[in-house]
């Protein structure tokens, strides 16, 4: 299988980011994401409101790996007003002149009222590529509607018990790749009874099968961990495949009827 897959926008992503929402700031963050690169990942997804922008820039510059050798992805606070603006506050905090994916964290005020900021980032080159993230089929509707680039990422909570089929057939129509974060259900479905069957039967872990899982259903994945042994784990399902059996049983642990919805419980 292919580590990185080609957007819209012709530009190519890492499938596999790590994702450091409720990572703290600091020593936490900078740990995180030094024991990331060493293991190989090329991909980094932060966000404003995680408040850890600093130390992932620092990280990244502490590592020695080239900026053009990483992926970095970061979203737009939207209870501010102007994503640009804001935008040039991250890449300060980052430490780069841009940002690889910039993304509309969830559609507050409605899914359009940040897309003309978004695309203004984008046309200054303050981001490569531009998306959402917590958007439902009828959001993406109304951000396609408004013309000019579209967004080529919706980043979602997804995972095999939260198989949101319906969202990422639609959004995989547009043209819009979807990235699953918290794969592992925040942990939470690592203890599932029939993931564990199917983990020891194939030599892997739980969190690997769900990984596994992601990639094989054509996702692009953030797992997140603080842990360095996790996180080399993490990346280590390039060296097994899931048959359609195991695929097909997963799919069933489904608890969303395979909806279009982007969350069952929004903050916004
Ligand atoms: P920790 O950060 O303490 O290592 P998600 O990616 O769905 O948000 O899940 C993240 C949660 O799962 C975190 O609590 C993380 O714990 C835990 N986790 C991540 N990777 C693994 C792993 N390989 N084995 C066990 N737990 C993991």
């Amino acid at each position: 299988m292919n580590t990185v897959r080609k957007l819209a926008d012709g530009t190519e992503i890492p499938l596999i980011g790590l994702g450091v929402w409720q990572v703290g700031d600091g020593r936490e963050c900078e740990d995180a994401v030094r024991w990331a690169l060493e293991a190989g990942y090329r991909h980094i997804d932060t966000a404003q409101v995680y408040g850890n922008e600093d130390s992932v820039g620092r990280a990244i510059k502490d590592s020695g790996v080239p900026r053009e050798d990483i992926y970095i992805t970061t979203k737009f606070n939207p209870s501010r007003r102007d994503p640009a603006a804001e935008l040039e506050g991250s890449l300060k905090r980052l430490g780069v002149d841009a940002v690889d994916l910039y993304l509309v964290h969830w559609p507050a005020g409605g899914p359009t009222r940040a897309w003309a900021g978004m695309q203004q980032s984008l046309e200054r080159g303050l981001a490569r590529s531009i998306g959402v993230s917590n958007f439902n089929v009828d959001e993406i509707a109304a951000v396609l509607a408004l013309g000019g680039p579209a967004p080529v990422v919706n980043q979602i909570q997804f995972s095999p018990f939260e198989y949101r089929r319906t969202l990422q057939d639609v959004s995989e129509r547009h043209n819009i790749a979807v990235e699953a974060y918290s794969p592992l259900g925040t942990g939470r479905h690592l203890g599932d009874r029939a993931l564990a069957a199917i983990a020891e039967r194939v030599g892997r872990t739980p969190a690997q099968v769900l990984i596994r899982w992601s990639l094989q259903r054509g996702l692009i994945v953030l797992p997140k961990s603080v842990h360095q042994e996790r996180i080399v784990q993490n990346l280590d399902v390039f060296g097994f495949e899931l048959s359609d059996a195991d695929l097909a049983a997963l799919d069933a642990l489904d608890r969303t009827g395979g909806t279009g919805i982007a969350h069952e419980h929004p903050w916004w």
